[in-house]
């Protein structure tokens, strides 16, 4: 625990022990009210505070690991990622992230970073990418992140400060966009849940986590700028893709297939909602 948070639990822990005492010593009084749902959110947003110090979020690892899997000659064909064309042409790493989801005419669909990063370590690297999509994600507690998170996160911060600017327009964006929109209110499986289910309104919360709600353009701004995210609880870094195949698992829904289209759809819907918005990644979250 980082010193801020012993004095955050600290002070929680104080404030409830200044609460029974008081109550023993006034017993003709009514007891302390609990927290309040207000109290609870002042504390999440100094619990958050604490833990959004860029200069302190291992996310920036990631990166680094990142930069050196791009510029390294690796591979059966010994190439670097350096002329992987992100959508603004063969190298151009800047802003390209911005502009994610997009469609790409070499493949004939609309791609994220994930799928566009896999499809190039396969062609310029002549990488098989099938152990990777099979194990995407570094397990949770300290593992170091996964190559292709991490090539993810440094191709994402390459648009850190900058707004998000994809343009969808597209016929083939546009149907990703309809198709997302589709699955998002699309209820099934044994609880019969879709998104909207946990992000169709305001102020929703399961435990102490408040659920964005993606029909306010604030609201999802904040959410889709602010991926990849390092996730305290997780102690790893992780990416919209992981954020999607983990709410596919709340629904009880069988395992979303890594960098399909179902996923790249979902993401291309949300970034849509989130026009405008600025990206400040990687983030740090809970
Ligand atoms: C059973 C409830 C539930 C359902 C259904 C659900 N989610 Fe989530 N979602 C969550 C929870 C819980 C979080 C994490 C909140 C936290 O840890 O702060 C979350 C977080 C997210 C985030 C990141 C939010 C942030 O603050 O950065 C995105 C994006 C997201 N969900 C998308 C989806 C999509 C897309 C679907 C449908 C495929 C979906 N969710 C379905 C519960 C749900």
């Amino acid at each position: 625990m980082s010193p801020g948070l012993f004095a955050l639990a600290r002070t929680v822990v104080t404030a409830a022990s200044v609460a029974v005492t008081l109550s023993i010593a006034t017993a003709q009084t009514p007891a302390p009210q609990p927290a309040t749902e207000e109290d609870a959110d002042k504390l999440l947003e100094k619990y958050r505070a604490m833990i959004s110090d860029p200069m302190s979020n291992p996310g920036y690892l990631a990166v680094d690991t990142g930069e050196t899997l791009w510029t390294t000659a690796r591979g059966p064909k010994n190439a670097t990622l350096e002329t992987c064309d992100l959508g603004k042409g063969p190298g151009t790493v800047d802003g390209a992230y911005a502009e994610l989801p997009r469609y790409f005419a070499d493949v004939g669909r609309v791609m994220d970073a994930e799928s566009r990063i896999l499809w190039c370590m396969e062609t310029i690297q002549g990488i098989d990418t099938t152990p990777i999509r099979k194990k995407p994600f570094a397990s949770s507690g300290g593992n170091p992140a996964t190559e292709i998170e991490a090539l993810v996160a440094y191709v994402a911060n390459k648009s850190n400060g900058m707004k998000y600017a994809a343009r969808m327009e597209h016929p083939k964006e546009r149907e990703a966009v309809a198709l997302g929109e589709a699955l998002f209110y699309r209820r099934s499986s044994l609880n019969d849940f879709s998104c909207q289910t946990c992000h169709g309104q305001e102020g929703q919360r399961i435990r102490l986590q408040t659920l964005p709600f993606f029909d306010s353009p604030k609201a999802a701004q904040a959410t889709m700028g602010t991926w990849p995210t390092y996730r305290v609880s997780q102690a790893s870094l992780r990416t919209m893709q992981h954020r999607i195949w983990d709410c596919y698992w709340q629904m009880r829904m069988p395992d979303v297939g890594y960098a399909s289209e179902v996923t790249v759809a979902l993401a291309a819907y949300l970034t849509k909602k989130a026009e405008g918005g600025t990206i400040e990644v990687p983030s740090i979250k809970r």
